[in-house]
């Protein structure tokens, strides 16, 4: 064990260039989107009885997945997919392969409505894949929501229903969001200095 504890809380901060987003401000970007999705279901949930289920897209929304959850005040299912589309480097591949968790069943059930749940929308192509992989499961209803979008990027057009906030084109890590699947671990959002992966 190191003496002095803030050299390892430091590691990973040392390859920060600057903090986009605090704690506290992921805090309240996720309760506006919580608080949308809540206002958005309502209806649908609590009169009309559908089902809604929260399919978070890992690794990259592991963070966002677990907060947003907490703050939406509906009675909700949760499920994961693995869709990937980056190697190890900060550039797409274009290939997106996507894997559906534990019950793959609900996600074909013409009462459910789903939310597909995204760390971040860059080219479009993962979550522009993942949409039409979705649409033709037979589901209620498929929306999308992201927590950032780096819209200057962009190569293939979607419409994300849920956003919580525009970022600069630059590569960003933390709050689930890696580097060569590092730094996901970190509670705040920054953007990576440039010298870690060029
Ligand atoms: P797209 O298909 O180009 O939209 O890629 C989306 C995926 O790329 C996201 O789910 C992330 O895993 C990854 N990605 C895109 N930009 C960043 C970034 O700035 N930091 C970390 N991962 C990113
Ligand atoms: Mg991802």
């Amino acid at each position: 064990m190191a003496e002095d504890k803030s050299i390892l809380k430091n590691s990973l901060f040392c390859d920060i260039d600057k903090v986009l987003f605090t704690e506290k401000q992921l805090d309240d970007i996720v309760g506006n989107v919580a608080k949308a999705i809540t206002e958005a279901y309502a209806e649908k949930v609590l009169v009309k009885k559908e089902k809604l289920v929260i399919l978070g897209v890992l690794n990259g929304a592991f963070q966002f997945v677990s907060d947003l959850v907490k703050k939406i005040d509906l009675p909700i299912e949760i499920e994961f997919m693995f869709a990937s589309s980056y190697g190890s480097g900060t550039k797409s591949t274009g290939e997106v392969t996507v894997k559906v968790g534990k019950n793959p069943e609900v996600l074909e059930d013409p009462d459910t409505n789903i939310i597909i749940v995204e760390d971040i929308v860059d080219s479009g192509n993962t979550l522009s894949q993942l949409l039409s992989v979705m649409r033709e499961k037979g589901n209620k209803s498929v929306a999308l929501c992201a927590l950032f979008d780096k819209p200057e990027r962009r190569e293939t057009d979607v419409y994300v229903d849920f956003l919580g906030a525009r970022v600069p084109d630059e590569f960003i890590v933390g709050y689930g969001l890696d580097y060569s699947e590092k730094y996901r671990n970190l509670p705040y959002v920054g953007i990576l200095k440039r010298e870690i992966y060029e």
